[in-house]
């Protein structure tokens, strides 16, 4: 990737990454990653973050295209996608001192076997590094990805480093920004929207004219459009106004059931109905849109007297992320003993502020007279 100029002081040196399969062993990321890095370039000349283990000699070209010489390198977060180089580059660059949180080096001896005991900078909330008219402040962000996280605030030019936080999947930049980076804020830190939340709180006591995040595009403009999301993603708000439906049919009758649903809801004046099917769309999706919407509808089959097993891949998939404050309907299927409903809310019995609606759904195999009915109350009371 073409090394960036952002400031007068701060240049892009980052890594684009187009043949990667699944990001971090999961995710579909047909758009590819960023793999962002910042040179501060100084009296002191800092690096922010290195690249993915591919990509260190591209990373060290772009580098020496912009300095000669490294006083700091900081790492803000050690998951591999942004330390798997830390060591190329203090090889390259002897007299670097590593800057980093206690735990962070904790997590560097753990993964690459280097302690640096003799040229660490240990940093946490409020430490600042002074690079002569850049000073830079610490921002710790426990959770925002990993525990060791820190960020960090550029007094000077007013750029915040936000390591994970803001990042997105592939590069596309502004209207599209909000669809792959809801998608990898849910994956990937929609359990810890409390931390998002102690975050946000310390970003709004800076002057942040942009932010630098480590994936995904640099952010300079409006951005009370993504503080105000990624307040909404964390406080577990609704984002839009609809109804995320997601499905697992065996014989189309549960599909057949849920795009009547789907015309439904519509026609009652939905503003959107967004449809997932768990055993073929991309379960990231249809997870961001089950954070995204107030309401939701969840219909499956009943499985060896259990949920059908996507969907319950699918329930734990928003469980474990803390899902909260949604309503959800249930239309379930069975031909002999229908108990999916029961299942599932069984499932989220941990889960806060949910609730359920009065109508269950219940197909015995295939939608009749009576299922039809309960399809319409449900309708109406989603809605209401
Ligand atoms: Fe981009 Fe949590 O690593």
């Amino acid at each position: 990737m073409e090394i960036r100029k952002i400031t007068e002081s701060i240049t892009g040196v980052g890594v684009r990454d187009t043949q990667i399969d699944l990001f971090e062993g999961i995710y579909d990321v047909p758009e590819g990653m960023l793999y962002n890095s910042y040179v501060i370039k100084d009296n002191l000349t800092a690096v922010v973050d290195s690249v993915a283990e591919n990509f260190g000699a591209e990373w060290l070209e772009n580098i020496s295209k912009v300095t000669d010489k490294v006083d700091y390198l900081i790492v803000q977060h050690v998951e591999p996608d942004h330390s798997a180089n830390v060591k190329l580059l203090t090889d390259k660059f002897p007299d670097a001192k590593v800057v980093a949180s206690a735990k962070a080096f904790d997590f560097i001896k753990q993964f690459y076997g280097a302690d640096y005991s003799d040229r660490r900078v240990v940093v946490k909330e409020g430490d600042t590094l002074d690079l002569g008219t850049h000073k830079l402040r610490f921002v710790g962000a426990p959770m925002v990805h990993w525990p060791e996280v820190i960020m960090t605030y550029d007094t000077t030019d007013k750029a915040f480093f936000s390591a994970d936080a803001f990042g997105k999947f592939g590069e596309l930049e502004g209207d599209e920004w909000a669809c792959e980076a809801r998608r990898y804020y849910f994956g990937i830190v929609g359990k810890y929207g409390a931390q998002v939340q102690e975050l946000l709180k310390k970003a709004s006591a800076l002057d942040i004219k942009m932010i630098l995040p480590l994936h995904g595009p640099i952010l300079t403009e409006n951005l009370g459009y993504y503080l105000g999301l990624y307040n909404t993603w964390s406080s577990y708000g609704v984002e839009s106004e609809g109804v995320a439906i997601a499905y697992t049919s065996v014989y189309g009758n549960t599909k057949r059931t849920v795009e009547k649903l789907a015309r439904l809801l519509e026609a009652k004046g939905c503003p959107k109905v967004a449809v997932s099917d768990l055993a073929r769309d991309d379960m990231a999706e249809a997870v961001e849109d089950a954070f995204r919407y107030g309401k939701i509808i969840l219909a499956t089959t009943t499985y060896n007297n259990d949920i059908f097993p996507f969907m319950r891949e699918f329930i734990a998939d928003l469980t474990e992320r803390n899902f909260q404050k949604k309503t959800i309907g249930i239309i379930e299927n069975g031909t002999w003993a229908p108990n999916a409903a029961k299942k599932i809310k069984a499932a989220f019995e941990n889960s806060k502020d949910i609730t359920f609606t009065q109508t269950t759904v219940t197909l015995k195999s295939a939608l009749n007279e009576a299922s039809e009915a309960q399809l319409e109350r449900l309708a109406d009371e989603i809605l209401a």
